[in-house]
């Protein structure tokens, strides 16, 4: 019985992934992925372009139909319903394109869905989100005027909104799903929103993020996913995957490893002659 109780438990802080397949129209994108995240970790996904990180990410929300299993607190994503399953996780996708015209604070109010608020929590959670991705004040501005950086983390804001407490009241663990969440952010901001996504992992919130860059996901990822050719090529703690054989056959590109000063984190550099 506490056994029971346990593994329980545990299920419903973790994300299992477990012989994932995709195909769109007849073909296969995705096949075989399995692997954990847990709530309380930032879990990255890499790996080439094409290699199907958004479309695993996209079968992970709900978005795409998968065959195989992937269990969201211990229920199968793809049975959820779509008002379950935004109480649960927020998506940052890839490319959010809005063609019709809002201001910032109407695109951020997409996320406040809990209408208990009432407006003056509404506006208020709106300024909050947006003072944490460092848009203050940006409420009236035109979302279309905005620079795709600037787009990008009002979406990141939108999605803070829907999923605000890491941990709900009712114990369970929110997560945040985001597709290349700073490809597009100069480095300063790069590093705030990573800042952020680790935060709100480390207050017990569940975190997965598709990475293109490869020295932020070292800096900052618990546990990475290396994609190949639809495939996983590997998966495990931070160590285990920034080792140079296994990034530089999953790029297909000689790179190596080096450390800055003393710190204890990996950098990933192209290896030496490459530019020859
Ligand atoms: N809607 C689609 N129709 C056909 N092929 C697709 C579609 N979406 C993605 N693909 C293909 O699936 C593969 C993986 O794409 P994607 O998941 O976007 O890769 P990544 O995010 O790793 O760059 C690519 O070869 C891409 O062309
Ligand atoms: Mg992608």
């Amino acid at each position: 019985m506490h056994q029971f109780k346990l593994a329980e438990e545990q299920s419903s802080s973790e994300l299992q992934v477990d012989c994932a397949g995709v195909s769109i129209g007849r073909v296969p994108i995705i096949r075989e992925v399995t692997f954990n995240a847990h709530a309380g970790e930032f879990t990255a996904i890499i790996g080439p372009s094409g290699s199907g990180k958004t479309t695993l990410l996209k079968a992970m929300t709900g978005e795409l139909a998968y065959s195989g299993s992937i269990r969201l607190a211990g229920l199968e994503t793809g049975k959820l319903s779509a008002e379950y399953l935004a109480r649960l996780r927020g998506v940052l996708p890839q490319a959010s394109q809005i063609s019709f015209p809002l201001n910032v604070s109407e695109v951020v109010g997409l996320g406040v869905i809990d209408r208990r608020r009432g407006r003056d929590g509404r506006t208020r959670r709106i300024a909050d989100a947006l003072a944490k991705v460092g848009l203050h004040g940006f409420e009236g501005r035109s979302y279309q005027e905005l620079s795709g950086g600037e787009q990008q983390r009002v979406q990141l804001a939108r999605v803070l909104c829907q999923v605000w407490e890491p941990v709900a009241a009712d114990g369970q663990p929110r997560w945040l799903f985001l597709d290349e969440p700073v490809s597009s952010l100069d480095i300063k901001h790069q590093f705030q929103i990573m800042r952020l996504a680790a935060g709100y992992a480390a207050a017990g919130g569940g975190v997965v993020a598709v990475m293109h860059d490869l020295n932020l996901t070292a800096a900052f990822a618990d546990r990475i996913l290396v994609m190949k050719n639809g495939k996983r090529l590997t998966f495990g703690v931070r160590d285990d995957v920034m080792r140079a054989d296994l990034l530089s056959d999953a790029y297909d590109f000689p790179l190596a490893l080096t450390r800055f000063g003393d710190s204890n984190v990996p950098l990933v550099v192209p290896a030496p002659g490459s530019a020859q």
